[in-house]
């Protein structure tokens, strides 16, 4: 199976491509964000030290989240989805690090192209669901009028701390400093695919088992 970046700016719509390929390849989805907000819920020692960084919509540092990835990948597995990670050229050398030493490489960089207007309205009008991580949004994807996850049954309706407007601002000069950069890196390594992330999420899909399906 193959093992792929989705790259894009916050609400460029990563998470809910993911959780997709999950569900339909069996993929194995690696989200920093994820694990970066579940070591804040339960309230682990590096959870408390990054809450504040993530609030406001900068950058951790990159020798957490490598420790993280690194954890993951020694759990095994394969057909690894990197979401939200990498995101500085320090943490994609690590990356590359890290796969070879386990024998395999990277297949494919989706690099999801999106606007900036469009992200706005995603991200403030975003809300997850606190059982299983399901996406929903409240114009495109409303939480069902039954109250209950559609997925799951809960009714745990999630907003993240950091889905306004002023921390989306420094979440996006956070991407175009220091991620965006990675879109010249990957295309030089010849990994890259560019896809329109403003599509319909059926759409987008369509458009990334595209490149998977040549990857097999
Ligand atoms: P992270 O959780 O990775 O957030 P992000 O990259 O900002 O991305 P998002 O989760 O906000 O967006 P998404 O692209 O997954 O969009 P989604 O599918 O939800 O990171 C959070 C923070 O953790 C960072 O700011 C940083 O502090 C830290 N961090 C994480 N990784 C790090 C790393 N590697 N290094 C350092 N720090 C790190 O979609 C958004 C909304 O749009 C949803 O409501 C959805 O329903 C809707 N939507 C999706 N697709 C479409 C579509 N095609 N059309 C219409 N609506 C759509």
């Amino acid at each position: 199976m193959a093992n792929i970046i989705l790259l894009g700016p916050p609400g460029a719509g990563k998470g809910t491509q993911a959780r997709r390929l999950v569900e339909e390849r069996g993929m194995v989805q690696l989200s920093t964000g994820d694990m970066l907000r579940e070591a804040k819920d339960s309230g682990t020692e590096m959870g408390n030290l990054v809450a504040d960084v993530m609030a406001k919509g900068q950058l951790v540092t990159d020798e957490i989240v490598i420790g993280l990835i690194e954890e993951k990948l020694a759990a095994g597995g394969e057909g690894f989805i990197f979401d939200g990670f990498p995101r500085t050229l320090g943490q994609a050398d690590a990356l590359g690090k890290l796969l070879a030493k386990m024998g395999t490489k990277l297949d494919a960089v989706i690099e999801m192209q999106v606007d900036d207007e469009a992200l706005v309205a995603r991200i403030t009008g975003r809300s997850t669901c606190g059982g299983c991580g399901e996406v929903y949004h409240d114009q495109t994807k409303p939480w069902p009028a039954d109250g209950k996850c559609e997925k799951c049954g809960s009714t745990d309706v999630k907003r993240r701390a950091d889905d306004n407007e002023d921390s989306l601002r420094t979440r996006l000069m956070e991407y175009y400093k220091k991620t965006s950069p990675l879109i010249g890196y990957y295309y030089h390594a010849g990994d890259l695919f560019t896809i329109d992330g403003l599509a319909e999420i059926e759409t987008v899909a369509t458009s990334i088992a595209r490149i998977l399906d040549q990857q097999e």
